[in-house]
């Protein structure tokens, strides 16, 4: 069986450190692993549109953003296959067929989902195409018969409704989808990186960000405003490293050579830890840590991406390439799944 890999992202905003951690550094640790057939990387803005209708030109501009965030941090268009996804119009088509598979009741239960809604606050009713992108994105996997799904663990409901929804089909038109699997970070830390303000997840619509494009002054004021345990008041008191960003952000960011570099009183995290336990450890002077730390490594992806910006024309034609080698395959395994459904109606006289 081919092994292939397929994830993506809606052009909402630039990308930022929570993505960086959950799925970009993943991403580009298996496309350099290699041990894989096919890798397919889809800017998601048919699903962006689902909820920004309304706002079609931020979609739009947010394609090559993330574009150039993908590129920057290290995915190489050689070796994986980017693409938009409404350039895939079968993907529209899987979608379709797959609606008879689920029912309202179903979509109303992903947690992912309802969370959205929570959050979004739709005023009297929710649209259809928002409550069922759970299924387009199942039409998204299947499409490129993927296996493995490299996600946040915001994402795991869309992967058990893909997995529900393969099950069904082949039950009823004979094995023809394959389950995926998701595949998260083995950092608990990188899984769900809160925002700087301390709120449940970094996220654009809250303004906690860390962007991948941020310059050095606006990380290091980021960093050191950034929300920390509010019972340490002074440097002696005692403090809590449990649900503190600042120790969760190096939880998923720091090795033991950044202390040896910028901190070498103590050995490692573990030590750091211990005495902000304690007491008598300043948040300034761990702050200051985790901006040197975050500066190193945001450096390289944001110098990448202001030299790939200046040819973005080049980056569009990647997303075209991209687009025509995914159509191919989508397009393929339509064909498959509507014969495996029956719906082959030009030689319907012969048989
Ligand atoms: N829902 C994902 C997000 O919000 C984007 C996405 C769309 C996706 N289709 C996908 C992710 C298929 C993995 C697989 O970021």
């Amino acid at each position: 069986m081919k092994r292939v890999i397929l994830t993506g992202d809606r052009p909402t905003g630039k990308l930022h450190l929570g993505h960086y951690v959950g799925s970009l550094k993943e991403r580009v640790r298996l496309q350099n692993e290699g041990n894989y057939d096919e890798m397919y990387i889809m800017i998601a803005d048919a699903q962006a549109l689902t909820d920004n209708y309304g706002n079609v030109q931020k979609v739009k501009d947010n394609i090559i953003e993330v574009a150039l965030d993908y590129i920057a941090s290290g995915l190489d268009p050689n070796k994986v296959t980017i693409f938009i996804q409404s350039e895939i119009s079968e993907l529209t088509e899987f979608t379709f067929y797959y609606m008879n598979l689920v029912t309202l009741a179903r979509l109303k239960r992903n947690p992912t989902v309802k969370e959205e809604l929570k959050q979004k606050s739709f005023a009297n009713d929710i649209q259809v195409g928002f409550l069922t992108y759970p299924i387009s994105q199942a039409a998204d996997i299947t499409a490129f018969n993927a296996t493995i799904v490299p996600v946040g663990d915001d994402q795991l409901p869309m992967i058990e409704q893909t997995r529900e929804i393969v099950r069904s089909f082949n039950n009823l038109y004979g094995e023809t989808l394959l389950e995926p699997k998701a595949v998260l970070s083995d950092n608990e830390a990188c899984q769900r990186l809160p925002g700087i303000d301390g709120k449940a997840k970094m996220s654009k619509s809250l303004g906690n960000c860390i962007y991948l494009s941020d310059e050095p002054e606006e990380i290091r004021k980021k960093v050191m405003s950034m929300y920390t345990d509010p019972n340490h008041l002074r440097v002696e008191d005692p403090g809590n490293v449990k649900n503190n960003p600042v120790f969760i952000y190096l939880e998923a960011f720091c090795k033991d050579e950044h202390f040896v570099k910028y901190l070498p009183e103590y050995k490692n995290l573990d030590e750091l830890k211990a005495h902000y336990k304690r007491g008598g450890l300043g948040d300034v002077k761990v702050k200051k840590f985790l901006n040197n730390i975050l500066q190193e490594v945001l450096e390289p992806v944001r110098n990448k991406r202001k030299e790939l910006e200046q040819n973005k024309e080049k980056i569009m034609e990647i997303l075209f390439k991209g687009s025509d080698k995914a159509r191919k395959v989508a397009n393929e395994n339509l064909k498959r799944l509507k014969k495996a459904m029956g719906i082959e109606y030009r030689n319907y006289c012969n048989n």
